[in-house]
This record gives C-alpha cells, structure tokens and sequence, in this order.
C-alpha cells in the first residue's frame, strides 16, 4: 500500500493521483493523506516528478498494534539499511493523524543503535516536528545515506512507512525562472498546471503511448506555463496561442528551454472567439486542451463589484459561446481540461452558471474526478476548485468531452 501526503488542495491532489495511475484504487483519504492499492514503488518513483499536488509519497511496510512498538521497530528497519562499512547514516521520524511524541522515540533508537555499534547515525529531528521540504534540503539529505520513518494513524489503525519521494522544491523555481516576470497577468501555478495535464490525459494508454501520441494546446497560452509543464513531462507534440503577440513572444522564449530534439512546440497568435482559424483542431488525432481560460481582467478587493462581474461574464461568455460551438461543430472528441472563472465577493460566491448551461446545452459532458468510494465531493457538478487565499478571482476546474 501507497499513502500520499496530500497538499493543501487535498481534492486536486486526490483526482490527479486518481486519473495518473488509472489501475490504483482509492482506500482511505482524509484532508491530508490518501492511501492507495495497486501501484508500484518504481511507478511512483519514475513518475514522481511529473505529479503536481503531492508533496510525499510512503510505502507503507507493517500495521502496528501499539504505538510503544514504534522505537523497536523503526530501529530493526534503520539497522538493517546502515552502511556497515562506515556506519554513516542519516534518519528521520514523522507521524500524521496523531500526536505522539516521535522526538523521544528517534533518540530511543538512537541509543539503541549506539549500543549496537552503530555510532554513527544521525537522528535528523530537531523537535517534534516532522520534517519539512526545506529542512530536506537544507540538510542535503537527498544526496546522503538516509531513511525517513512515517507513523500514521488511519481509521483507528497505526501504520509505519518509509518514504519513497520527496518532492524538489528547487525544480519548480528552475522552472519558473525561465519566465518573464515583468508581465502583468495572472500566472497559472506550475503545479496546478501539472496537474490538469495528468486530469487531461486519457487513462487507457499507456505513459509511454500518451507521451508519444498526445497532443496538446492550450489557446490561452499567457505566459506557457502549460505548455512548459507539458514539454517537461516528455509531451512530444505542444501548441499554444494567445490574442497578445507580447505573450506569444513570451512563451516561445519561455519554451525554447524546454524543447527536446523529440519534441515540438508551435505558439501563435489567435483570437480564441475566431477559433474556427485553428485548423489543425480538425484533424489532429488525440489532441486535449488543455488551458487556464482568460479570467477577465485582474480585481482586487477594493474595486471588485457585482456590477463589474457581471460585465467580466458578459465578455468571457460570448468568447466561451463562439469556442464551444465551434468545437461541436467540428465533433472534436478529445478530452478538455479547463478552469474558468468565479468570483468571491464579501463571502458570497458567485459561479458562472450560465457558461455550465452552455455546455449542457451543446452537449459537453463533465467528467467526475474523484474515485466513487471516497467521503468528500466534488462540487455539484463535478468540477474542483482551487483558489489562492486573498484572490477574488477563483477557478473552478472541469473535464469536459463532447457527449
Ligand atoms: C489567465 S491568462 C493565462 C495565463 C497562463 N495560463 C499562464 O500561466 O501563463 C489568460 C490569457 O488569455 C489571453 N486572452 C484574452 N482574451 C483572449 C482571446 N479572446 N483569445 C485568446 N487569448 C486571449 C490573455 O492575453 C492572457 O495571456
């Protein structure tokens, strides 16, 4: 069994574990770790860094009956991964659905360890506190002789796991440095990208097919934040546009980076309401979209109304009208991953109803996100939301596919 460690948007983290590894089965999963069946340590490990959400990922190696069986057997485990040679190692205690007093349990195994011979393994700790990406790094326990225990309570039942992943805070700033920061646009998180990519993609094929056929455009391009997180999963066919040539320029220098010799990147300059100029939508097999939808102009609290609302929906929707239509006029049958706006003013929010009429009406079905069996929902019409705390404009995320 798998547990991962969830992020603050536990729902997205649990529909892209979900979709990514289509043969896994949900078993468990409260609001900040998941356990799932029927995927391999080497899946996770070999894919880890295309997931977006997760942060941590344990295998789960016993069920305990006692939390006093901790420190007897976290040290069996550590001792029989220490270098004999040298006896140089690095450990690390953390614990999720409970309080227990890990600090005490990790210098228990200390002694222990010593008395064993062992004297020099290093219990990383400082307090009680699990340890966190940042101390991961500042400790460079990534390139050392290390093993991190986890001791979970689930369901009333204990569980001790070593982790297997560690999510590199350093890839994403990599990744982000490569884009021009004096553009005054709403950027879309290069996780919260990641993950509509593996939402989008279609489960039956294999990773290695979805890499080689997949294509993918996003016609709202910005800035390519997609697009790059497209390229950097090993997407092999990329196509971005956007009405702003500063944008367009942007992202083909965003993305000329990220470009291998087996993949290939086309951004250009289109007006999504004349979508219907978009040709290579006819006939090309396999091709999602996959794209944060313009939000309408940047508000802040202090000038955001419900009359400026309601002028933002006027505009999107008869972008949004002339886009969908034309996708059912040429039947394209591909999956759709998108987020659309809605808005929070003084607690009260207000949805884009109208817009999930429209789809209805052409006959664009949303595709639920979440496993069947599990105890949250998503909203009532299966889309998942995601918001930065102090933002007003929200994103509602949907899987759509013409009917
Ligand atoms: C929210 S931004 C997308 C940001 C992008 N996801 C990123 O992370 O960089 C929306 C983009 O839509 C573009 N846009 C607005 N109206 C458009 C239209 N009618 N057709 C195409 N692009 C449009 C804007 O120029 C802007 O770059």
């Amino acid at each position: 069994m798998i547990a991962f460690i969830l992020w603050r948007e536990f729902r997205l983290s649990i529909a892209e574990i979900n979709n990514f590894f289509s043969n896994s089965k949900l078993i468990f999963a409260d609001r900040e770790i998941a356990f799932f069946e029927w995927i391999s340590v080497d899946e996770i490990t070999s894919n880890f860094y295309k997931l977006g959400w997760n942060i941590k990922v344990i295998e789960i190696l016993e069920e305990l009956q006692e939390e006093k069986n901790f420190p007897v057997e976290s040290e069996k485990i550590i001792s029989e991964k220490i270098d004999f040679e040298t006896g140089k190692f690095c450990y690390a205690f953390a614990q999720y659905g409970m309080n227990s007093n890990i600090f005490s349990s990790g210098i228990k195994v200390k002694k222990e360890l010593k008395k064993a011979n062992f004297k020099n393994a290093r219990f990383v700790n400082k307090d009680s506190n699990n340890v966190n990406a940042a101390v991961f790094k500042k400790e460079k326990l990534r390139s050392l002789t290390w093993i991190e225990l986890n001791f979970i309570k689930a369901e009333d039942r204990l569980f001790l796991g070593k982790t297997i992943a560690y999510q590199d805070v350093d890839s994403y700033s990599a990744r982000d440095f490569w884009k021009s920061r004096d553009m005054w646009i709403g950027m879309l998180p290069p996780k919260l990208a990641q993950m509509m990519i593996n939402i989008a993609l279609t489960p039956t094929l294999s990773q290695r097919e979805r890499e080689k056929n997949i294509s993918i455009y996003d016609p709202f391009c910005g800035l390519g934040t997609i697009l790059i997180e497209a390229l950097n999963s090993g997407y092999s066919n990329v196509y971005g546009s956007d009405l702003n040539e500063k944008m367009v320029e942007a992202t083909s220098k965003n993305i000329s980076f990220y470009l291998k010799q087996t993949t290939k990147a086309e951004v250009f300059k289109q007006d999504s309401s004349q979508i219907e100029k978009v040709d290579f939508l006819k006939w090309t097999r396999n091709i999602s979209i996959i794209s944060e939808w313009y939000l309408g102009s940047i508000m802040t609290k202090w000038h955001v109304t419900e009359e400026k609302i309601d002028l933002e929906r006027d505009t999107l929707y008869k972008i949004y009208k002339w886009f969908f239509s034309w996708l059912k006029k040429i039947h394209f049958k591909w999956d759709i991953v998108i987020c659309f706006p809605f808005w929070e003013l003084k607690w009260k929010y207000i949805y884009f109803e109208e817009v999930y009429r429209l789809l209805r009406d052409l006959g664009f079905e949303t595709k639920k996100l979440l496993p069947d069996n599990l105890e949250f929902k998503e909203t009532r019409s299966w889309s998942l939301l995601y918001h930065r705390p102090g933002q007003q404009v929200w994103r509602e995320i949907f899987k759509l596919k013409l009917g």
